[in-house]
């Protein structure tokens, strides 16, 4: 067997090293916090998508008593951007994360199901996706394609019926 290693490439630092127009989406999801209904976590999830047309959709956590029902942050503003725009190019993802039950102190990572579903379209759009990732206490991380942060994504050309 032949070893194959993979990099993975990330960008760290503060928010105000972001570009304003990634200071604004960031501040969209910072307020999308505001709209979490997490009443059985108190963990508390805004995220902001920016289309290419310059559209900004934003989306929150939900939670359900039957707690697999809930939905993350992440795909509730990528399943609405892609109903809602179907046709347009997915720019950026920005994430934010607080609480007001305990001290967030990281920025929140996705969750496997989110990573897939960004994965998705940006293979479908053959184009990456930039994902910005934001503390409580203002620390970024960008990841500058989905594809860093899921690496061997399930795609099945089978799947596809054309
Ligand atoms: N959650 C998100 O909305 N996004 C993530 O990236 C991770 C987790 C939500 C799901 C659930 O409502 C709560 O945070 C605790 O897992």
């Amino acid at each position: 067997m032949q070893e194959k290693k993979i990099e993975l490439s990330f960008l760290h630092g503060k928010l105000n090293e972001l570009s304003s127009q990634e200071k604004v989406l960031v501040s969209h999801a910072k307020s999308a916090i505001n709209t979490a209904y997490a009443p059985y976590s108190g963990f508390l999830v805004g995220a902001s998508v920016l289309l290419a047309n310059g559209e900004i959709i934003n989306g929150s956590n939900q939670e359900n008593v039957a707690y697999p029902s809930g939905l993350c942050a992440e795909r509730v503003a990528l399943f609405y951007a892609g109903a809602s725009f179907p046709d347009e190019e997915i720019s950026t993802i920005a994430v934010s994360v607080a609480s007001k039950d305990f001290k967030v102190s990281d920025i929140v990572s996705p969750c496997g199901a989110c990573r897939q579903v960004m994965a998705e379209y940006e293979d479908k759009q053959e184009k990456a996706i930039k994902v910005i990732l934001h503390s409580p206490d203002d620390y970024i991380i960008i990841a500058n394609t989905v594809e860093a942060l899921l690496p061997f994504m399930f795609k099945s050309p089978l799947l596809k019926r054309h």
